[in-house]
């Protein structure tokens, strides 16, 4: 029995040097990046610091990788995080969304922040700076809509309701 372990614990480590070889993409595409969400809606410097902190490590391409996601098969999972975090909203993008996309991640997000299901809860326990108090909450929330004048959000500044007031 003494020895079954001691070749488990070989082969364990084994496995685990094994799969440091299997690293995760970092890499990201060219992309226009004056198109960044924080590029085309620079006029709150605090807003801009909050939503880069809080959600650019998922949601845009200037992730920073903390020391563990050098880590198999941490790596990994923080690799998928950030794909699938893209994959739904990518601020890098911003200025390829169309106004409908535009107006819904908007809305999504104030409602993801306001739940406080967004900035994810596990990664807040590893990211003290993206922790949101409820000032910090509001901040952040203003700058978002900051943008939506300029949009169709909840059905306002339709061009048809223009034509209606005439
Ligand atoms: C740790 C990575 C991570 C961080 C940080 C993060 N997100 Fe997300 N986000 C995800 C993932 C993964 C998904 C897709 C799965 C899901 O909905 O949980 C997602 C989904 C979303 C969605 C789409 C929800 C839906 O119903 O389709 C919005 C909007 C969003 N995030 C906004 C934000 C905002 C705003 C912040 C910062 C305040 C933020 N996220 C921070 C990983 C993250």
């Amino acid at each position: 029995m003494k020895k079954f372990f001691k070749w488990l614990f070989i082969g364990l480590l084994v496995a685990f040097v094994v799969i440091q070889f299997i690293r995760i993409d970092k890499s990201v595409p060219e992309y226009d990046k004056q198109g960044d969400f924080v590029a085309v809606n620079s006029s709150d410097p605090e807003g801009a610091a909050l939503l880069k902190s809080a959600c650019y490590d998922c949601h845009s391409y200037e992730s920073k990788y903390p020391w563990y996601a050098e880590i198999a098969p941490v790596s990994w999972w923080v690799g998928h995080h950030i794909e699938e975090g893209r994959e739904h909203v990518n601020f890098s993008l911003w200025a390829t969304y169309s106004a409908e996309d535009k107006a819904e991640i908007i809305e999504e997000s104030v409602e993801e922040i306001e739940e406080g299901k967004m900035p994810d809860p596990n990664y807040v326990k590893m990211h003290a700076e993206a922790e949101m108090t409820e000032a910090n909450k509001t901040v952040l929330i203003n700058y978002l809509q900051s943008l939506s004048g300029q949009l169709p959000v909840n059905g306002e500044s339709h061009p048809e309701d223009e034509e209606d007031d005439d």
